[in-house]
């Protein structure tokens, strides 16, 4: 940008180029000490070579782009909290739409009640139930577990509608864990005689089974990591996130 002697004495050095876009990125952060020099050099920019399209996006301008391409909404208050994005919103639609149909190719001919233990399982179930396409019902509960006893024991809050006496149950889960929730679960509609219970979850957390329930459908494995979105919280934020994303282990106790 700036010459003396023939040597270069000022010079723009973008961090990155997509050779696909033809396009630089200069990442930076705005002091407001530097503000006045950091504008004078863009005009510079802009006058040397005009046949450049030099475009400034801003944190907010930033953000607008992350919820445009289904990394958002993110409020500016959340984006420090997250660590990364671990399955965008376009794998988790893609996903949720191949187990639907393979869940209707299994059923075909039944009629199954799918339950929903609320509140992690909101956003997956009501994807998962529109990719459905056999004759279903939708009935949802509510547990809550027992602190401090050790057992892991789950208590029931909102118990199921449904009469299932005799019918396909297909139980569907936000995220497999230990897997004591789901095995306690399990035990409780078993008292209610179905003719059958199979297990759907969006995420398997493996590494981390102590009990080992079967699991007969599951979106996606994940790493042994705290995760949010999609439904999934951490003390009651991040759920209404279209993306599951890894929280910042800071924040974890
Ligand atoms: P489990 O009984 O240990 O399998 O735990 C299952 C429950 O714990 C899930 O239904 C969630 O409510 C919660 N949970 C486990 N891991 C996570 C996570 O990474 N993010 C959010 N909630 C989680």
């Amino acid at each position: 940008m700036r010459w003396e002697r023939g040597h270069v004495t000022e010079a723009f050095t973008p961090d990155f180029y997509l050779p696909d876009l033809n396009l630089y990125v200069e990442l930076t952060t705005l002091k407001s000490s530097l503000t006045a020099e950091k504008n004078r050099k863009m005009r510079l920019l802009k006058e040397l070579y005009p046949e450049v399209n030099v475009i400034m996006l801003k944190k907010r301008d930033y953000l607008r782009l992350l919820a445009k391409y289904g990394y958002g909404p993110l409020s500016p208050d959340q984006v420090p909290d997250i660590d990364r994005v671990l399955i965008t919103a376009t794998k988790l639609q893609q996903r949720v739409g191949e187990l639907g149909a393979q869940i209707s190719r299994d059923y075909a001919g039944k009629e199954p009640v799918l339950i929903g233990v609320l509140r992690g399982v909101i956003c997956f179930i009501s994807d998962l139930m529109r990719h459905i396409s056999v004759p279903s019902a939708v009935d949802l509960m509510a547990i809550s577990s027992y602190e401090g006893n050790g057992a892991g024991a789950v208590r029931i809050l909102k118990d199921i509608d449904e009469n299932i006496k005799g019918r396909d149950v297909l139980l569907v889960e936000d995220i497999v864990d230990t897997g004591m929730t789901l095995n306690h679960v399990i035990d409780y509609l078993q008292t209610k005689r179905p003719a059958s219970i199979r297990v759907c979850t969006l995420l398997d957390k493996r590494a981390r089974r102590i009990v080992n329930v079967p699991l007969d459908y599951v979106a996606f494995e994940i790493p042994d990591e705290f995760v949010v979105g999609y439904g999934l919280d951490f003390h009651q934020r991040f759920r209404n996130l279209p993306f599951i994303a890894v929280l910042k282990h800071e924040l974890l106790p």
